[in-house]
Parts: C-alpha cells; structure tokens; sequence
C-alpha cells in the first residue's frame, strides 16, 4: 500500500472489549485478554506500513470506575505484556507510557520504568496511553512547568512538558467500538487530527479495515486553518 499523506503518527482508541464478550457470553475479562492479542498485531502492521510513532489508549484515568475484578484483569494482563515485551519488542522500537505511574504497585511502576530507560533511544515510538486522561496530561505539565519556576506559558511550553511530548501530534485516531467521542484522549495533540470511528469492535480490527482507513486518510484535504 502507497502512502501519499505521510504518517508519522498513528493513535488508537482500543474500544469494544467488553462486548466482544459479551456477544459471545464470556466474562468481559475475556475481551479484553483478546484485546491485548490485537494490540501487538496492529502495532507491528502499523511499524510495517513504516508509520514510526504508535499509540495506544489502554485505561484511561476514569476507567479505574470499573469493577475491581475487571480492574485487576486489565492490570494483570497488562503485567504479563511488561514481561512479554522484554523479549518480543521490535529493536528499533522505544516504549513510552503516557499517564501517571503513581497509582501502580512498585513493582509495575519498576518494570515499566525499566523498559522506558532501555528503549528511550529507539528510533520509532510505542506509546500506551494507561492511566491515561488527556486533561490530567495538560494539569501536569502545567504544574512541572510551575515547578521549574515559570509563571507565564506558551503553546511550545506546554507541547514540549505533556507525556507524549517524544511524538509529534497524531496525523490519524482511530476509535473502534462504535462511540463517536475521543473520551479524554489526547486532548492537546488532536486538534487536527483526523479522525475515524468503526463500528469494528477492538478484537475484531483487521489490518485491512486499517488499511482502508489511511487510504481514506490519503484522500482528505488537511487544510490546517489554511486554504
Ligand atoms: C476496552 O474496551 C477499553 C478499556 C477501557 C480497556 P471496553 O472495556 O470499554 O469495552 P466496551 O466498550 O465495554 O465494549
Ligand atoms: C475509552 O474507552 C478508554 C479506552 C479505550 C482505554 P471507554 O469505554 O472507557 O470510554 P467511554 O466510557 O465509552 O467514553
Ligand atoms: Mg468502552
């Protein structure tokens, strides 16, 4: 596949787990063990279409409302992919977490701090948005930018001190699950972005379906408020 508009920067909104359980009538703990298959597969299609930066939008910081069971399998599988990417991750692809680790055990927030030091100077981006809140990402670089003793802030300011501050801004979103909302993602990056909305449920995303998606990309016109 040809890409005209290039993609420097791809982000999911991974949504429609607990429903593709749900149709099958299996706990929504199920979905979601199918939904971290998926996420390896799309990441490696995206780095294969030579789309550099990926993200992820894993749990959000409202997402811990959730029932503690469902809490608990969320971390859980995502404790096994911090083991699993310590093998399996791509060599030229550096892990970034967007969010606050604060809520996490030690030893999540040691692993995952561990995988961000041994992969920062990779060229290409994974970033999982976890404990993610868009408007919680622009809090904080405001208070670090306080911190750092400044009273009066730019627009470089505050792209330069947000988490994803490694990436550029998402040229594409890409939401599953049929809502037509960004729910607290990428509040500061997505102003213009193009967004695109399946009904797909997350588990069931194919490659193709993505592909159809940037052709599509390549046939907007992105005026950037110009003419
Ligand atoms: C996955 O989809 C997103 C996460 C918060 C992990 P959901 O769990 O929201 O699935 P639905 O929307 O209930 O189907
Ligand atoms: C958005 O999905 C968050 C993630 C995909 C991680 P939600 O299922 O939490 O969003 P709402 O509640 O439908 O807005
Ligand atoms: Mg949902």
């Amino acid at each position: 596949m040809e890409m005209q508009n290039e993609i420097k920067h791809i982000a999911f909104i991974m949504d429609g787990n607990g429903r593709w359980a749900k149709k099958r009538m299996m706990p929504r703990e199920y979905g979601h063990t199918f939904g971290a298959k998926k996420f390896k597969e799309v990441a490696s299609h995206c780095y294969e279409l030579g789309i550099p930066n990926v993200t992820f939008y894993a749990f959000s910081t409202e997402n811990w409302k959730r029932p503690a069971q469902e809490v608990n399998a969320i971390m859980k599988l995502f404790m096994n992919y911090l083991d699993d990417a310590k093998k399996s991750l791509d060599k030229d692809v550096g892990i970034v977490f967007l969010g606050s680790k604060a809520p996490f055990s030690a030893e999540m927030r040691e692993k995952m701090e561990f995988l961000e030091d041994e992969t920062r100077t990779r060229p290409k981006k994974l970033c999982i948005a976890i404990n993610y809140g868009g408007r919680a990402e622009i809090v904080d670089a405001v208070n670090k930018l306080i911190a750092e003793g400044k009273t009066e802030f730019t627009e470089d300011d505050i792209t330069n001190n947000i988490y994803s501050g490694v990436c550029p801004p998402p040229d594409m979103i890409v939401r599953t699950g049929g809502e037509m909302r960004l729910s607290n993602f990428l509040m500061w990056q997505s102003v213009y972005a193009e967004l695109f909305f399946t009904d797909t449920l997350w588990p069931d995303l194919t490659d193709k379906e993505i592909d159809g998606m940037i052709e599509q990309f390549n046939n907007r016109k992105r005026r950037f408020g110009g003419v």
